[in-house]
């Protein structure tokens, strides 16, 4: 549906408060904090035309003025939507992404015989590979919105809600398509459900814990994986929930309580070797800092704010984060590294490269995620959600 006169005016006010200081979603998050009487529809309809601008930013002439750059950008993600072929995989290669980022990705069809001396892209025409395609194509549509419902009532949550659909990818799964103020919704206030992508639920369900088992969930942030990893393990056992930043953790915290989650601890850790505890674990998830590649779907001004240099640094952090953490698991543990990005110096490089440092750690299938392999990457056009990378190993 086009969007009306007052969703553009207030498009047009946020968008001119974004800098690379302030992204796009911290801006529309301080806008609606300044107008907080706007009704929970028409501030859906301002994010939507915002991201739906980022998305399609490289096609627009931004010498017009804001209201026609908006207008152009809006009337393409229209004919996009009404047919998503109309856009040629070259223009959404050389458009919807950065230029840095197609040799930054291991696309599964160059992995076949390739021997290429400088990376995969190295061997390839200009032609977008047919998974490159499918994923420039789902970047530019607007991303799913994922519920992960209580144990056991996913049907329950989606019959409750209205427009909710259960997953085959992840049993608690409920990816919601209504209109509600998910905030504002009984369920939300009794903890029957977290806002969770379903990249992120594969991640706790890869690390597959056991009721009564102590963990460690390395980057904790707001909590969102260890609320997964208490409810896998039925409010048994102990997780330590660290991060670096205190005020997340508060927030941790909040959510614990109002899903009733209390086998949890929190201490605050910045990556360094001085571990905040000399517990071992039974097992560890490291769910670290990175670029976000995968959540460009969803938060499209990112593509135009991350570098090849974030990536690098980023790295380095995972690096020492694994590096550093890998000796508080116990003979016999399972380490598990998450991170919600595709590039191959977040990924394999740095799951290859802790197998080589690491002897004693083994890699380890992903059973039950119904997998032989010991990593896998997620791709958002095959998950209609995150681009998400898991590893696994277990330690001798
Ligand atoms: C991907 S987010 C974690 C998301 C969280 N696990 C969840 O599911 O909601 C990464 C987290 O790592 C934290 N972080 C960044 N650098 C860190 C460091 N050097 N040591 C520990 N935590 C760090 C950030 O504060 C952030 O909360």
């Amino acid at each position: 549906m086009p969007a009306d006169q007052t969703t553009l005016n207030h498009t047009a006010r946020v968008l001119v408060t974004v800098t690379p200081q302030l992204p796009a979603d911290a801006a529309l998050r301080r806008y609606f904090y300044h107008h907080d009487r706007l009704a929970p529809q028409l501030r859906r309809a301002i994010s939507r035309c915002v991201f739906n601008y980022y998305r399609w930013l490289r096609w627009v002439d931004t010498k017009q003025s804001l209201q026609k750059q908006l207008d152009h950008a809006l009337h393409l993600n229209e004919c996009f939507v009404r047919d998503a072929k109309s856009v040629k995989p070259e223009a959404l290669a050389a458009r919807a992404v950065p230029e840095w980022l197609t040799a930054e990705i291991d696309w599964p069809e160059a992995k076949v015989g390739a021997v290429v001396p400088n990376g995969p892209s190295a061997a390839k025409d200009n032609r977008p590979y047919p998974s490159e395609a499918a994923y420039l194509r789902q970047l530019q549509r607007e991303p799913a919105l994922w519920l992960r419902a209580r144990p056991g009532k996913a049907h329950h949550l989606a019959q409750t809600l209205g427009h909710g659909q259960t997953s085959q990818h992840a049993p608690d799964a409920v990816r919601y398509s209504g209109e509600k103020d998910l905030f504002r919704t009984a369920q939300f206030h009794e903890g029957a459900f977290e806002i969770q992508d379903l990249a992120s639920q594969l991640v706790a369900l890869a690390a597959a814990p056991f009721p009564g088992q102590t963990w460690w969930d390395a980057c904790a942030g707001e909590g969102g994986k260890t609320l997964h990893l208490a409810d896998l393990m039925q409010n048994k056992g102990l997780i330590w929930a660290t991060d670096r930043n205190e005020r997340r953790l508060q927030t941790l915290k909040r959510r614990a309580a109002r899903a009733k989650i209390f086998n949890f601890r929190t201490a605050t850790w910045d990556g360094s070797e001085r571990l905040p505890t000399k517990a071992k674990f039974d097992g560890i998830l490291i769910d670290a800092p990175c670029s976000g590649v995968g959540t460009w779907q969803r938060n499209p001004h990112a593509r135009w704010t991350t570098t090849l240099d974030d990536v690098r640094e980023l790295a380095a952090t995972q690096t020492a984060l694994l590096h550093h953490a890998a000796g508080s698991l116990k003979s016999g543990g399972r380490l598990l590294y998450a991170v919600c990005t595709l590039t191959r110096s977040e990924t394999t490089a740095i799951a290859d490269a802790f197998t080589a440092a690491h002897p004693e750690f083994t890699p380890a299938p992903l059973q039950a995620l119904g997998s032989s392999l010991p990593a896998l990457t997620l791709w958002p056009h095959e998950l209609n959600a995150n681009g998400m990378f898991i590893a696994a190993w277990q330690k001798a």
